[in-house]
């Protein structure tokens, strides 16, 4: 087998749709990846992902406790093979950190057909972001 892809989650503050992603890929890929979260703002940086977002996650099976938030930083675009933003603006800010030619970019949705992953720290419908992520995971899991 080729090396693990390793695949970066993105969302604005990584605390709550990028760790439920990153929990999700890990546990619908299993040994064929390697999966991290963070975020393009920093105001979360250290934090645990938001308590109703782990509720929501823990209801699906996803372990998301010991994740802590982190900022998206220039050396990511070469690390990780794929980096996943949960929407079109988290795509933009990414482009434009983009120093090239390493990670391939695109929506976390598209294998859904794109489009953004609602953000539940506003709308506030954690259960159905969560079960809209991992449905995306097993897209992701089938392309992949
Ligand atoms: P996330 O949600 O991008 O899905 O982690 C947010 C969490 C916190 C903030 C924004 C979005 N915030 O501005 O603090």
């Amino acid at each position: 087998m080729s090396h693990p892809i390793r695949i970066l989650c993105v969302c604005l503050g990584n605390i709550c749709r990028s760790p439920t992603a990153e929990a999700a890929l890990r546990a619908e890929l299993g040994a064929r990846a390697e999966v991290d979260s963070a975020g393009t703002g920093g105001w979360h940086v250290g934090d645990a992902p938001y308590p109703p977002m782990q509720a929501a996650g823990r209801q699906l099976g996803l372990a998301m406790a010991e994740l802590r938030a982190r900022q998206v930083r220039p050396a990511d675009f070469g690390r990780f093979d794929l980096i996943l933003a949960m929407d079109r603006q988290n795509l933009r800010d990414l482009q434009a950190l983009d120093p090239g030619g390493g990670a391939r970019l695109a929506l976390y949705l598209d294998p859904l057909g794109g489009g953004d992953v609602p953000d539940p720290y506003y709308t506030r419908d954690f259960d159905g972001v969560a079960a809209l992520i991992v449905q995306a995971a097993q897209a992701w899991s089938e392309q992949l």
